[in-house]
């Protein structure tokens, strides 16, 4: 946070910039350093690169966030996001790249993502519960927002380690 290549709205891919060995080798370094640190999401500007590129992919038992849901693996190439349902619902939400820090984020609960794939084809996908938070949160990336910008009560910003995440708050 405060890198201002964060702040701004990243540049489409070419479709054959996407099947690059560059381009596949970026991907390959965005899923080894999202592992590193655990997380389910990570977006290109978080790596310095101002690209329309994120990926996701939610494990069991992921330590950061224990109770989601799994999901399968997804690279995501200049995505256009729509809401399907403008019921709110509010998470904990964390950032690599605002370490250490969470806040309660309400945002859509059902979304569509329209992205090109790894191979460049055209590609639908429908989110929701924590995978439509998780599309919202890594797609504001490429536009150059941060969690934090959507926390309504900001008193709910907090360490980690004063978070104990129940169930209940789980569903705020
Ligand atoms: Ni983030």
């Amino acid at each position: 946070m405060g890198n201002p290549l964060l702040r701004e709205q990243s540049i489409l891919f070419e479709p054959d910039e996407i099947t690059s060995v560059e381009t596949q080798e970026l991907v390959k370094d965005m899923w080894e350093t999202m592992d590193e640190y655990g997380g389910v999401g990570l977006a290109a500007p978080q790596i310095g690169v101002s690209k329309q590129l994120a990926i996701i992919r939610i494990e069991e038992d992921n330590e950061r966030y224990p109770e989601a849901e799994k999901s399968e693996e997804i690279v995501i190439f200049n995505p256009t996001i729509t809401n399907l349902d403008d019921t709110l619902q509010g998470f904990w939400e964390g950032c690599l790249s605002v370490p250490g820090l969470r806040g309660v984020v309400f945002r859509p609960r059902k979304v569509q993502v329209d992205f090109l794939d790894e191979s460049a084809n055209k590609k639908t996908l429908i989110a929701e519960d924590f995978l439509a938070t998780v599309f919202q949160h890594e797609l504001d990336h490429l536009f150059g927002k941060l969690f934090i910008d959507r926390i309504d009560d900001i008193t709910t910003l907090s360490f980690e380690e004063e978070i104990i995440l129940s169930d209940e708050e789980k569903e705020l």
